[in-house]
């Protein structure tokens, strides 16, 4: 069968330009030729759907999410989350392929060798400033946090992640909201339940004035060390879009041991290895300070944070997201140095959900907008 491309389903006012549906893939028994057509079409569409994958295994997903970065072994967030980094709640590991991660929400009896699993869907209440009432929390919800996957300290982000729908609750839709007050006409877009929602890092770059691009060219950005402990007190904007600094992350005294030389400073544009389009790819909620081409540095966090906001905030608008609406089956790949995504969604007692989730720390840092594209070309 050859391979197709179709277009995804998109709301009338959506203005989102990435992502792509495939057919006519054997993902078991992928040859190397269509593989390759596969990672160009991930490439140039960022976000790949494939339909009907409801069998295949935790096995043949690690591997074919691998093929997209060979010299990637160990999983992104590495061998162990420690129990104080606000991940370790989210992540479930399968036994027989620990890159492969069980996601979801509700009671699994059992699950490829895990038992009696009692999973939590990652709700916005423990993480945001403000969340929705509890009146309104069945209807309304936010952008849990928008992000890179990646540990942001020691490991390199992924190139690919791959994300496959094993068992869906009965569908039904929710409001995001944009601001932290539900009785306000802040922008919002209706999303199916737990959705993963999806923007465009090259659109974000399009979207900043000239002044703006010349910044975020010439400048990088420094992440915590050992963020999500770091910031395990600390409170998101209602956009999921950050953090409010009210300086309750955790002192550097209180963190595990930090290596200097583990410390990830990146570009805050990073270079498509196929298609050689440059994305902003910059995670503010681990952002610690801001590198100048003059070699001054941001070093105030507020500042840091209000900064990245302004630049960052008009990309997420709603017509600029697009949430992927998952049905059973469903194998998203997407291009994790070009794309954002989000968490979304509240779910009640009783819906269950189960994802599988598999991405490995890169081989290779991201591609800054003068580096050249690997021979190899991941
Ligand atoms: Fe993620």
């Amino acid at each position: 069968m050859p391979i197709t491309c179709h277009p995804i389903p998109k709301a009338p006012e959506s203005e989102v330009d990435f992502g792509v549906e495939v057919r006519g893939l054997d993902l078991e028994n992928l040859s190397e030729t269509d593989f390759k057509s596969l990672r160009t079409i991930l490439y140039t569409h960022q976000v790949v759907v494939i339909k009907n994958q409801q069998s295949l295994t935790p096995a043949a997903q690690y591997t074919l999410t691998r093929r997209f970065d060979p010299s990637a072994g160990v999983y992104s967030h590495g061998t162990s989350i420690s129990n104080k980094s606000i991940l370790h709640r989210d992540l479930t590991t399968i036994p027989s392929q620990p890159q492969v991660q069980v996601i979801g929400h509700g009671h699994v009896p059992s699950y490829e060798g895990l038992t009696n699993l009692n999973l939590q869907h990652p709700h916005h209440r423990t993480f945001h400033k403000h969340p929705i009432p509890e009146s309104l929390d069945r209807d309304f919800t936010h952008f849990y946090r928008w992000h890179i996957d990646s540990a942001m300290y020691d490991l390199d982000p992924p190139l690919v992640t791959s994300l496959l729908a094993v068992t869906l609750p009965p569908k039904r839709h929710q409001t995001v909201l944009y601001s932290d007050d539900p009785t306000t006409t802040s922008p919002s877009l209706r999303v199916p339940l737990g959705t993963t929602a999806f923007i465009s890092g090259s659109n974000m770059l399009s979207l900043l004035t000239p002044e703006e691009q010349s910044f975020i060219l010439t400048s990088k950005i420094e992440y915590a060390a050992h963020p999500y402990i770091w910031l395990r007190n600390a409170r998101s904007r209602s956009t999921g879009l950050g953090i409010i600094t009210e300086s309750l992350e955790l002192p550097l005294s209180s963190l595990p041991p930090i290596s200097p030389d583990k410390i990830k400073t990146y570009p805050m544009v990073w270079k498509n290895p196929v298609t050689r389009t440059l994305a902003m790819m910059v995670y503010p909620t681990c952002a610690r300070r801001i590198h100048l081409a003059d070699g001054s540095v941001i070093d105030d966090l507020a500042e840091v944070r209000e900064t990245l906001y302004k630049l960052q905030r008009r990309a997420i608008e709603p017509q600029l997201v697009y949430p992927h609406d998952w049905e059973e089956g469903d194998l998203v790949l997407f291009n994790n140095h070009g794309v954002m995504h989000s968490i979304v969604g509240s779910f009640g007692e009783g819906e269950v959900r189960l994802f599988r989730q598999c991405n490995m720390a890169g081989s290779r840092g991201p591609l800054g907008p003068e580096d050249p594209v690997p021979v190899e070309g991941n």
